[in-house]
């Protein structure tokens, strides 16, 4: 099973992950701004990873149209961003809003934890931030998610783990088996 592990990555986070679990699986490895519909052709399974952002998985309405328009791979994706893995119901509401049903149930997703630079994000990003967190601070009668969240956005942490890709490479090599 030709397979390529593609990622769009601002700040390095998903970039490590997609190495990792190219290295994992002795794959291909593909900057997402590289990836061409002849390119994509060439591959039976596309792995692609992104960040979170604002709730949407970066880049990925494009991926899932170069893929339809280009031959017929599969697509496994996982995305990176700063909340815990452990969010789940958050988690599961960032799948809902990404994928429709029919996408969910014949698309494998994963999440891994990456972190925050505010160092290597760009202005623009790190505006939003500032924005969410006012936002975060002004709030009443807040979660306890929502606690955790205003402490942990401000400053950099990196909880990335090579240990997080587990669960995608079990799949891939239960299906490549
Ligand atoms: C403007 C902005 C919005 C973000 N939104 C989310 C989010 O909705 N959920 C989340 O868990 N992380 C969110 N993040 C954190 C990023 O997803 C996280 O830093 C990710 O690992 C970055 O990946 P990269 O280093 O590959 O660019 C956001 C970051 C920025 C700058």
């Amino acid at each position: 099973m030709k397979t390529i592990v593609v990622y769009k990555s601002k700040t390095g986070f998903t970039k490590r992950y997609a190495e990792w679990i190219a290295d994992e699986l002795k794959c291909d490895i593909s900057e997402y701004k590289n990836i061409s519909g002849t390119s994509v052709v060439r591959y039976d399974l596309i792995i692609f990873g992104s960040r979170l952002h604002a709730g949407r998985i970066d880049g990925l309405d494009k991926i899932k149209e170069l893929i339809a328009h280009n031959g017929n791979s599969d697509l496994i994706v996982f995305a990176t961003g700063a909340m815990p893995a452990a969010a789940e119901n958050t988690l599961e509401e960032i799948w809902r809003s990404n994928f429709t049903e029919d996408e969910l149930n014949k698309t494998p997703h994963f999440y891994m934890q990456g972190g925050l630079d505010y160092e290597k994000m760009g202005m623009f990003d790190r505006f939003l931030m500032k924005a969410f967190a006012t936002a975060l601070r002004k709030k009443r009668n807040k979660t306890q998610e929502e606690i955790s969240t205003e402490q942990a956005i401000k400053s950099s942490f990196d909880a990335s783990s090579r240990e997080y890709i587990a669960p995608l490479i079990q799949y891939v090599n239960s299906i490549i088996t």
